[in-house]
């Protein structure tokens, strides 16, 4: 078995520290303080909270699905359903409280044959008190029941306006459900909880995932590779690590494509994975930036050839060195990059691609 997961979250042992990041979790939710994950794309977010949750009362729904209200207590509500069985007998006219908000249907899946149970808002029924009927008997299971809502900032696209006001307000109306609000879009989720206007103000704890510091990543690494009688030299761990800038899933892909090799890994072996894995984006980033406009994507690709960052990419040495138009326009460009996530500033205000490995394809091309 390969033991470099590239989906989602299996096993203890093949999950890689995050030591820390768990203690403050289980201090967040002893404590009853509800918490916000927030973090680079892929660096770990969703396996953190499945790790987190391992052994302890608490589900996770992702809402990246959902296009309103609705559609996001009927994900919910099946998830309870899910969890509970539908001939639940705990709580009971807590439970009935809560089906009744919901038409259950039976069905068939159409591959396999084997039952399947779904479950809509009633006719005529508003998603509102569905939630509270939600948040009601959630509050009477295990104290301190933990509740995930990933890809959280979905919910600044439903249809109707007010969805974070409503799910402010259910996370108040219920202080035995502890909530961890988690999304891959790092600058939506944060404007959400940190802007003053907006209902999710200061109401939660900060959690920022930063990389696995590469003292820790390593000896995972290595451990893996010999419990297979395999030697990986030090030079191969900081090819790894640094192409990948520590972001977890591409730290991961390559170790998983290593692993998948003959023999104790070398330079040449690294160099071989990290073409695969960028030959398998080429489409992926190909698209990206055909659609971006044509100042946009200069000032992307500037950018790029610099994979510790750029101070000040409006600066006139640095406009001339890559044949990017004025700086007004280019500051424009940079505005919309950063709107859709594909550059960041680091901690010393760098800027730089948010994806490093789109840097390198950038670069390479
Ligand atoms: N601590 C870890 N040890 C080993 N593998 C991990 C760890 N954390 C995450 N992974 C792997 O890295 C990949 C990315 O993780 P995950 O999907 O949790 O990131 P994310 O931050 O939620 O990403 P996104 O921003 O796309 O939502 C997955 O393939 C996962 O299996
Ligand atoms: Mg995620």
């Amino acid at each position: 078995m390969n033991p470099f997961i590239v989906q989602g979250y299996t096993l203890p042992e093949l999950f890689c520290d995050r030591d820390a990041e768990r203690a403050a979790l289980e201090a967040h939710f002893q404590n009853g303080r509800n918490v916000v994950i927030l973090g680079e794309r892929r660096m770990g977010k969703t396996a953190l909270i499945r790790r987190s949750l391992e052994g302890r009362a608490g589900m996770t729904i992702d809402l990246l699905s959902c296009l309103d209200l609705r559609e996001a207590v009927e994900k919910i509500g099946w998830a309870l359903l899910a969890r509970e069985g539908v001939h639940n007998t705990r709580h009971t006219s807590l439970w009935q409280r809560f089906l009744a908000q919901f038409e259950v249907q039976f069905t068939a899946d159409p591959a396999t044959g084997a039952p399947q149970v779904g479950i809509r808002l009633g006719a005529g029924r508003s998603p509102q008190p569905a939630l509270e009927s939600i948040g009601a008997y959630l509050s009477r299971l295990e104290p301190g029941f933990v509740l995930c809502l990933d890809e959280f900032q979905q919910i600044t696209h439903f249809r109707e306006p007010g969805a974070e006001a409503t799910f402010r307000e259910w996370m108040q109306a219920f202080p035995a459900v502890r909530f961890v609000f988690s999304g891959s879009h790092a600058s939506l989720m944060r404007a959400m909880f940190s802007e003053h206007s907006r209902p999710f103000y200061q109401s939660c704890e900060m959690m920022e995932l930063k990389a696995v510091a590469f003292a820790d990543y390593a000896p995972f690494i290595r451990r893996h590779f010999e419990a297979d009688g395999r030697t990986v030299p030090d030079e191969v761990l900081e090819a790894v690590y640094r192409w990948a800038r520590g972001t977890t899933h591409w730290v991961q892909a390559q170790c998983n494509r290593l692993f998948d090799r003959a023999g104790d890994p070398n330079l040449q072996d690294v160099r071989e994975v990290q073409r695969a894995i960028l030959a398998s984006l080429q489409g992926f980033f190909g698209q990206i930036r055909n659609q971006l406009s044509p100042v946009q994507a200069a000032t992307l690709t500037a950018i790029a050839q610099s994979p510790d960052g750029i101070p000040q990419p409006t600066a006139m040495e640095f406009l001339q060195r890559h044949h990017l138009p004025a700086a007004s326009s280019v500051r424009s460009a940079l505005h919309s990059l950063e709107r859709l996530e594909l550059v960041m500033q680091n901690d010393t205000r760098r800027w730089m691609l948010a994806d490093p490995l789109f840097a390198e394809w950038l670069r390479t091309r």
